[in-house]
């Protein structure tokens, strides 16, 4: 049976609140090492649902992974990898799917992967189009999964590769240079705006040949990877629903220490501060490639504001939480150029837009966007779905506590352990009135 939250309005955020590790770098840490030449340890690895796919899929291929001390997680790379015995499953991962299918493929192995409900209506074509330009064979159907590599030597057969991406993706362009990587071959990739560079930043750590240039990447492949330990920071796309959540509720004072605030993924940052929000960037510092600091944030009154096309890539896994910011601000909230959001782990404009709107917010869709105006946030007596979106839950809960009174109850909620498995008790014990049923 499906699992849901009841969440109390009211209460207040107080204190330090540890945030698991980064997603997006947890992913690529796990492929990386498994594909180096000696053992990697990896600390502060995030083990959500969608990570563990990623790390069942590359033991599917003969890589041995074995858990050192102090939860770190020591992976043997390997040069050699066997066909997976059955299709591989990567649940609600959008990430591990687009990401591992460039991976397979490049290293010439044969596989099915498959994912969840929500997973298998999402848009694959932007990574079979491209990988299939370049000579893969990479079968879909109709644009989503299941997805099937049949490898046929063709990394041998690659040419250059020039690819123009018509929307900014970290996932398609991670796909593109994972599948190039072991090819004698120079590939350049360019999006319209900067998407997360976290693969980029990782494959020179690893020794890779690569290159960036504005918003353009050049990977000189053939150069082969050596073990690297990397030290995974906090999410900031899981610290979003506690720095809007400090912002709104009242009397609020949170710290959460060592996030990384990579400069293509702390769009969140700058758009809660153009809201008013008081968040104060303390202790900035290196974490390997990365950037952590600690981030404190108190309670502040937002205003409404238009946000720029420029921030959208930089906050992309944000919105439904901004929502929730815009929904508890003064005035209005622009968003427009965005129907990406369509397209993540659900429909993210049209769930929150009606979400906002059952708690009494007036909200307009665009097809690219949404306009959202700040309100006061109400109970409904509806129970609420969180649609197999991790982000539509947590931003949910955190609407839910700002509302005027009463509480909210909220379903589907075990989607969440997809990227924060300790969401609920992280908020229970900053001040939330959360509890799991
Ligand atoms: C991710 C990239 C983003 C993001 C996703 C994680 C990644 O997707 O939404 O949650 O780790 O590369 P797109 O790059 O497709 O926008």
């Amino acid at each position: 049976m499906s699992k849901h939250f009841v969440i109390e309005s009211g209460g207040k955020l107080r204190g330090e609140i540890k945030i698991p590790g980064d997603k997006s770098i947890s992913h690529r840490a796990i492929m990386l090492a498994s594909i180096a030449q000696g053992n990697s340890q990896i600390n502060g690895l995030l083990r959500s649902g969608d990570v563990l796919c990623t790390l069942a899929a590359m033991r599917a291929i003969g890589v041995h992974i074995e858990e050192g001390t102090d939860g770190a997680l020591l992976v043997h790379g390997t040069q050699s990898y066997r066909t997976p015995l059955e299709p591989i499953y990567v649940g609600n991962s959008g990430t591990a799917m687009r990401l591992l299918v460039g991976l397979f493929a490049g290293l010439n192995i044969s596989a099915k992967f498959y994912g969840d409900e929500s997973l298998s209506t999402r848009p694959m074509k932007r990574v079979t189009d491209p990988l299939c330009s370049m000579g893969f064979i990479v079968k879909s159907s109709e644009g989503t999964a299941p997805l099937i590599i049949e490898s046929q030597n063709q990394i041998e057969d690659l040419n250059d590769f020039n690819y123009s991406m018509p929307i900014s993706s970290a996932q398609v362009k991670s796909c593109i240079l994972l599948a190039s990587l072991f090819s004698q071959t120079r590939t350049t990739i360019s999006e319209p705006f900067k998407s997360r560079n976290h693969t980029e930043l990782m494959f020179k750590d690893f020794g890779a040949d690569i290159r960036v240039k504005g918003n353009e990447v050049t990977l000189v492949g053939g150069k082969k990877l050596l073990a690297h330990d990397v030290q995974v920071p906090s999410d900031i796309s899981s610290a979003s629903f506690f720095m809007v959540a400090a912002s709104i509720i009242p009397d609020s004072d949170i710290t959460m220490k060592r996030v990384g605030i990579n400069s293509t993924r702390d769009g969140i940052i700058h758009l809660l501060k153009k809201m008013g929000a008081d968040i104060s960037i303390e202790n900035k510092r290196h974490c390997g490639s990365e950037i952590v600091a600690d981030i404190r944030v108190r309670s502040a009154p937002l205003n409404g504001i238009m946000i720029e096309n420029q921030y959208i890539s930089l906050a992309i896994d944000e919105f439904p939480i901004l929502f929730v910011a815009a929904a508890c601000a003064k005035g209005k909230t622009k968003l427009r150029n965005a129907s990406e959001l369509r397209t993540k782990e659900s429909d993210r404009i049209a769930i929150m837009a009606q979400a906002l709107q059952k708690m009494n917010i007036k909200t307009t869709e665009y097809e690219d966007g949404i306009d959202i105006i700040g309100g006061t946030l109400k109970p409904t007596d509806q129970i609420l779905d969180s649609h197999n979106d991790h982000r539509i839950a947590m931003s949910l809960s955190v609407a839910a506590m700002a509302m005027k009174s009463g509480s909210l109850k909220l379903s589907g909620v075990e989607t969440v352990a997809s990227s924060f498995p300790n969401f609920h008790t992280n908020m229970h014990n900053a001040g939330m009135k959360i509890t799991l049923q």
